[in-house]
């Protein structure tokens, strides 16, 4: 994917990852429509992307919410007259909790925010980018909670992770050639993802205070969010579905792999004619249709 002079549009743009991911674009040639709940930080980062060379818009987006992305979307098309990147990146992070102590409140926030969020980007700007007919990607942050089970306490963030993978798995699965997916799996990274909390709307349990120890652990901790960002879009312009980015995360991916495949050896080997009950072909063609592509 060429990325010098298209147009791109990434949620949760005005922090972390996402803000790096502007840069990123930004100084490739990419004119960047940075949405975030933060208007203030969006407008920074857009600042920062025209000192660049390139052009930028804020806009302040609640991917919560379909008609603000719907907007969203209106916005960064007629400002750019044309869109050929998604970077469905905004996400919080759930207190840590063992699950039987998690509220629902919890569950509801951290499922709207990572999985409602990639699935209201994905309505609001697929349909076009495909119609367009041009090359276009569509990049979504997962983590390395999205490969396997890296720690406890962190349940209902890997299970929206978990969420945004099998999103992005069927999405690549659904698009034509031209349309290319992405999900990006980071470890830990130096971010303000540990004030989530302080975004968190009154509806779904409010905001409260976070922990400055935990903001300088994951500073101190973790990978540089620039780091992350370039691999990122040096993966998408290799076309890569999986971006791995902190090594030591192959070992949750590989103990999930080691245990599916050794359940499979033990309980129901493969014999001649067991594709039978593989409804894969089927599910394409009533989907797809004949063509294998998205109308
Ligand atoms: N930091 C890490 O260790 C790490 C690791 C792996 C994956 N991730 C993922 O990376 C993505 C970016 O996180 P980050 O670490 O840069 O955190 P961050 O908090 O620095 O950035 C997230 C941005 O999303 C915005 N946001 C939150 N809720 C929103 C909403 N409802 N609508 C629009 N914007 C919203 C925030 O205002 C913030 O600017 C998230 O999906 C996160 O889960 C982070």
């Amino acid at each position: 994917m060429e990325i010098n002079g298209i147009g791109a549009a990434v949620t949760g743009g005005g922090n972390g990852i996402g803000r790096a991911i502007a840069l990123v674009l930004g100084r490739a040639g990419a004119k960047v429509a940075i949405g975030d709940l933060e208007l203030d930080a969006a407008e920074a980062v857009a600042s920062e992307v025209r000192a660049l060379g390139s052009e930028a818009i804020a806009f302040a987006l609640d991917v919560t919410d379909q008609a603000n992305m719907n907007d969203f979307a209106d916005a960064a098309w007629q400002a750019f007259g044309s869109v050929q990147m998604l970077v469905n990146n905004a996400g919080v992070m759930s207190p840590v909790l063992p699950l039987a102590h998690s509220s629902l409140d919890d569950y509801a926030w951290v499922f709207s925010v990572n999985v409602g969020g990639v699935l209201k980007g994905v309505r609001a700007f697929v349909p076009r980018l495909v119609e367009a007919g041009e090359p276009a990607h569509i990049l979504n942050t997962g983590s390395e909670h999205a490969l396997g089970v890296p720690h406890i306490g962190a349940g209902l963030y890997t299970a929206s992770k978990h969420a945004v993978m099998a999103l992005s798995d069927v999405l690549r699965a659904e698009m034509p050639a031209q349309v290319g997916v992405s999900v990006l799996c980071p470890g830990l990274v130096g971010s303000t993802l540990w004030r989530a909390s302080e975004r968190r709307p009154e509806a779904l349990g409010g905001p409260s205070e976070s922990s400055e120890m935990a903001g300088a652990f994951m500073n101190h901790m973790g990978m540089c969010a620039d780091e992350v960002a370039e691999k990122a879009i040096a993966g998408v312009r290799r076309g890569d579905f999986l971006i791995v980015t902190h090594p030591h995360a192959v070992e949750p991916a590989a103990k999930r792999w080691h245990e599916i495949e050794s359940a499979f050896e033990a309980q129901a080997p493969r014999f001649d004619g067991d594709e039978k009950y593989d409804l894969s072909d089927f599910m394409a063609a009533q989907v797809l249709g004949e063509q294998g592509q998205s109308a």
